[in-house]
């Protein structure tokens, strides 16, 4: 298939860009990098072994996305493309909502001027909001988010949803994302954040290096098994491969399914940096502070669905999840700047 990936230069998209290739697909791509660098696209084309169609455009620019459909033949879209820090998306409620949906609107109207009906869909666990109770199936109650980023996903969930009630001829997968970490086993691509990571494995990473003195770790007063908060890790690239996996299932069914992409298994953040430094052989120094707002004890999937409907199953472990992020940061000491 020809897919079209927004927001592919990203960490998740550029290894589902690497993996929809292995599979046979052509990938193309459109990006803004605001938080991307093209370098990660000529990477991609390295392990792909094979050229990416790239477009430097923002996914809002109603002229520039039918340009795209218009001088490609796209079955099927990949839909990556968004703002995503939490933090920044309490402080700037407006331009999250306005990127997040209106990119979303302007992508799918594009779409659907060009009869392409088959989009996969980057939303996230923290549509969940605050969990009764774990693990999360798909068909648990969303009780609502702790903030907009997490709005925009669940109601970009409800908008897709929406236009396969109007037309039943769509075909629509919402992959709920867990916590994505870990790198390519090459080491050639990863996750690139600006300035200080938000995200666990990123800053211990950076830890590791010596780039940041050391790590907080925010409460250990959950109701876990050591008190720090539990969560469920994913290695990108398995996460990668229920896309594969979603747009092959996509192609062959019509209607709306979410599905959960995680592993099942909670690991909390001490769990984390004692299976990093033991995978490693590098000391993660820590200290214990309070909680960060809108944290919650425990988060992690049952991904029985993903098996049943796509036949996935994560395969990669924790020490691969460690040792992965850690050969991208080692060799990778700046990002994509070298
Ligand atoms: C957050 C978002 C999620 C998003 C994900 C991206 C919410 C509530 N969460 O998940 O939507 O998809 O990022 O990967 O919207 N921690 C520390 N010290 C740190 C950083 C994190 O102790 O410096 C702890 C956190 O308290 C948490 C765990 O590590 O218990 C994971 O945190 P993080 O990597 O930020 O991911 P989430 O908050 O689970």
């Amino acid at each position: 298939m020809n897919i079209l990936t927004t927001g592919g230069a990203g960490f998740i998209g550029s290894h589902t860009c690497v993996e929809l290739m292995k599979a046979g697909h052509h990938v193309i791509v459109v990006d803004n990098y605001v938080n991307s660098q093209p370098e990660a696209l000529r990477r991609v084309e390295e392990l792909g072994g094979m050229p990416v169609k790239s477009y430097t455009a923002d996914v809002c620019d109603a002229e520039a996305m039918e340009r795209i459909f218009s001088e490609n033949e796209i079955d099927a879209v990949i839909h990556f493309a968004g703002l995503k820090a939490v933090g920044e998306s309490v402080h700037q409620p407006l331009r999250y909502y306005r990127n997040n949906l209106d990119s979303t609107l302007t992508l799918c109207e594009t779409m659907e001027r060009h009869g392409v009906k088959r989009i996969v869909f980057s939303s996230s666990a923290t549509v969940y909001g605050v969990p009764d109770e774990v693990p999360l199936r798909e068909d648990m109650f969303c009780k609502g988010c702790t903030n907009p980023y997490g709005w925009t996903k669940y109601m970009i969930e409800k908008i897709l949803g929406g236009i396969v009630e109007a037309d039943p001829e769509w075909s629509v997968v919402l992959l709920r994302y867990f916590n994505p970490i870990g790198a390519h086993e090459s080491g050639r691509i990863g996750e690139n954040p600006n300035g200080i990571p938000n995200n666990l494995m990123p800053y211990i990473t950076k830890v590791a290096a010596g780039q940041l003195d050391h790590l907080s770790v925010f409460g250990n007063d959950y109701a876990t098994h050591d008190g720090t908060g539990v969560r469920d890790y994913i290695h990108v690239v398995d996460l990668a491969k229920g896309h594969v996996d979603a747009c092959a299932y996509a192609a062959q069914h019509t209607g709306c399914e979410i599905i959960n992409l995680g592993t099942g298994i909670g690991y909390s953040v001490l769990d984390i940096v004692n299976a990093f430094e033991k995978a490693n052989g590098v000391k993660v120094p820590y200290v214990i502070t309070d909680r960060r707002p809108g944290d919650v004890d425990a988060c992690y999937a049952d991904p029985a669905k993903a098996e049943a409907l796509l036949g996935w199953k994560a395969e990669r472990n924790l020490e691969d999840m460690c040792r992965d992020a850690w050969r991208w940061q080692t060799m990778n000491p700046n990002g994509y700047k070298g």
